[in-house]
């Protein structure tokens, strides 16, 4: 099945919030039963609660339906997020539901998000990523280097020509 990638809307909110449970619980087979664990925690309900607040910018991946997703938001010093850097670069969050991994998805996703991010004349992009997750491999293809680890995570940056 063909998979289209598109601006994420308002009305994605719902399919972005299992998104962002797939990435939290990573290693979850079952993340979307994550869902309301997942908006209890702060240091998580903050990547898409309110979505979308000024700044959000987001893309779909979506065949039949939502298959996967991506986008980044601005945080602050005082609220930040894993991977924050500082205030005026934001943070990318991304899932692709199960069943539709391995198929360059995620690339697809990742790839639009930094066009956008490039469009939006944004400086840079900032990720946090668990050290043993392969996801890494992805972020490292497209560009994003280290900058920081901590207690497993890491830290990686993606500067953009604007
Ligand atoms: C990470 C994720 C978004 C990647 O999406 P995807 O559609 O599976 O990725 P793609 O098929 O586009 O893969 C692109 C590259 O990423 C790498 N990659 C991505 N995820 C990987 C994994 N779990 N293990 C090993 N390599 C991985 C591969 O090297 C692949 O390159 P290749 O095609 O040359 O082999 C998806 O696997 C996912 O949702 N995982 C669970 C949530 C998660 O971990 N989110 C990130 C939190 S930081």
């Amino acid at each position: 099945m063909d998979v289209d990638v598109r601006p994420a809307l308002a009305s994605d909110l719902p399919f972005m919030t299992e998104m962002t449970a797939t990435a939290a619980f990573w290693k979850d087979d079952a993340p979307s039963t994550r869902v309301d664990e997942l908006m209890e925690s702060p240091d998580l309900a903050h990547y898409i609660a309110g979505w979308p607040l000024p700044g959000d910018v987001g893309v779909i991946a979506e065949a039949d339906q939502p298959v996967g997703a991506a986008w980044f938001r601005f945080f602050t010093a005082d609220d930040p997020g894993y991977g924050f850097v500082d205030p005026t670069i934001p943070e990318v969050a991304i899932g692709v539901r199960s069943a539709w991994r391995g198929q360059g998805v995620g690339r697809r996703l990742l790839a639009a998000l930094i066009t956008a991010a490039s469009e939006a004349g944004v400086a840079a992009l900032s990720l946090s990523v668990e050290v043993d997750n392969g996801a890494r491999l992805l972020y490292e293809q497209l560009g994003f280097t280290r900058v920081g680890e901590a207690e497993g995570e890491i830290t990686m940056l993606l500067r953009l020509e604007t």
